[in-house]
């Protein structure tokens, strides 16, 4: 009776979820959104409006927990307000930090680490009863394959699936092996049957995510296996991935995805850095030579992939030549696009414990301006090669800018804008490329 009770009173319990960070942590507050879906509480998109805030959260780099930290000050005040207001920290800050974040942020009413999600409904009676409603612990199973994610914020066309959790690999500078715990793949047929059923709502491209997709293995089937499963689906159904660590880029999945149109030309292969000597020193497991056989073999394989990069600035110790090293690099492989970051320093990894982080803030912005610099003009030379080229893009939406245009993707993961003709989300549309930016290309119709 009293659990009735206190069901019937959640279901009037709005809540507000806003997320940061990677791609995985967007896919992991849709599982958030369905836990809670499940047990009568409904979404706000309105923070004003809601009886609980829950904010996941993102550790990999120290300007990310701040901006987290500030945001919620902004929260503090909400509660000020109103009393009876909620307030939950979820993911990686949540797991790193456990219970000290809720000593330093008194208004914080609950902490829930990224395998605990099942247990917030349990977190959130704990604090409608006067307590803390904290769980931290890592499970070296859970996956939740068997939970339908709510498609928060989604434009009805492009979905991420989570298709492994956690990453071993210890990179000396990351906290993800911390805060995510160990590698687990999820159930090949809850995956699939996933992507079947976004096809079915409608949903044209999805993408598979974890944080090393190349080492996928469940009951005998790796990715490339579960790739081609997924791509036999239908060929109306795109598919992507993210990330692929090149130590495990093996040629059968290079194969596999040249050999169905459907599993798209694009590859994120974050090198970090051009010179072996710090590949060594961040445990990254290959060394230059091979970062670039890698790249090699993909362009020989698929010609027009669109090649993508993580690059990381000023790591410990790095020398002029050791940056100099990673320009070639970048240069050698002609990435498409790349994310780049100056270094930051994260408790626990070997990095904090073992090396000195050296590198002059001033020269770590300087290297990193270089590295931005040098993707620009790679981005503007890739793009202005597309001009006179027809791509098919996936349309998403209407352009951001202007209701008289259409956005969509090409293949190789660039965005393409292109007058609207009563297009639809959804519509595979033959574009001829007519101009570019480094950001985008434009055409038309054909
Ligand atoms: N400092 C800077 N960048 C980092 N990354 C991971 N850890 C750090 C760190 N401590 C970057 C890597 C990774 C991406 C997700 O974030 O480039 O591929
Ligand atoms: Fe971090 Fe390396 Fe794992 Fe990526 S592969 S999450 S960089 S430890």
């Amino acid at each position: 009776m009293n659990i009735l009770l206190n069901r019937y009173y959640l279901k009037s319990k709005k809540v507000y979820i806003e997320t940061y960070g990677c791609q995985m942590n967007f896919s992991d507050s849709e599982i958030v959104a369905s836990v809670l879906k499940d047990e009568g509480y409904v979404f706000s998109g309105d923070i004003k409006d809601a009886d609980v805030i829950l904010v996941n959260t993102c550790s990999i780099r120290d300007n990310a927990e701040k901006r987290v930290r500030n945001r919620i000050q902004e929260f503090k005040a909400l509660k000020k307000k109103k009393n009876s207001l909620i307030i939950g920290i979820l993911g990686c800050m949540a797991e790193r930090l456990k219970m000290q974040l809720l000593e330093e942020e008194k208004f914080v009413d609950l902490i829930a680490g990224p395998d605990s999600y099942r247990d917030l409904p349990l977190l959130l009676q704990d604090v409608e009863s006067g307590q803390k409603g904290v769980n931290v612990l890592l499970s070296h199973e859970e996956t939740y394959s068997d939970l339908s994610p709510v498609r928060i914020d989604s434009n009805g066309i492009t979905a991420f699936i989570s298709i492994m959790r956690g990453c071993q690999n210890f990179c000396s500078y990351c906290v993800v092996p911390f805060t995510r715990g160990k590698e687990r793949s999820r159930d090949a047929h809850s995956i699939i049957g996933e992507a079947e059923k976004l096809f079915n709502e409608g949903f044209r491209e999805i993408t598979l995510l974890g944080q090393n997709v190349n080492s996928y293995l469940w009951e005998g089937m790796n990715f490339a296996g579960l790739m081609k499963k997924i791509a036999e689906i239908n060929p109306l159904l795109r598919i992507r991935f993210a990330t692929s660590h090149p130590k495990d880029m093996s040629d059968e999945l290079l194969d596999i995805i040249a050999s169905y149109p459907n599993i798209c030309n694009y590859i994120h292969l974050p090198a970090q850095s051009g010179s072996s000597r710090i590949l060594k020193l961040m445990n990254r497991k290959y060394d230059r030579q091979w970062y670039l056989s890698r790249i090699d073999a993909i362009k020989s394989k698929i010609p027009d992939c669109g090649i993508s990069t993580d690059i990381i600035s000023g790591f410990c110790s790095e020398t002029e030549e050791d940056h100099k090293e990673t320009l070639s690099l970048m240069a050698y492989a002609a990435y498409d696009f790349a994310f780049m970051f100056k270094y930051s320093e994260r408790p626990d990894t070997t990095a904090a414990k073992k090396f000195k982080d050296d590198v002059p803030e001033d020269i770590k912005l300087k290297r990193l301006n270089e590295v931005i610099e040098l993707q620009k003009e790679l981005s503007l030379n890739s793009n202005r090669k597309d001009i006179g080229k027809v791509f098919e893009v996936l349309v998403e939406g209407l352009s951001k800018r202007s209701k008289d245009y259409v956005s969509g993707r090409n293949s190789q993961n660039k965005m393409v804008i292109f007058p609207q003709i009563g297009f639809k989300p959804g519509d595979y549309v033959k574009v001829k490329i007519t101009d570019c930016t480094s950001a985008s290309l434009k055409g038309k119709a054909i």
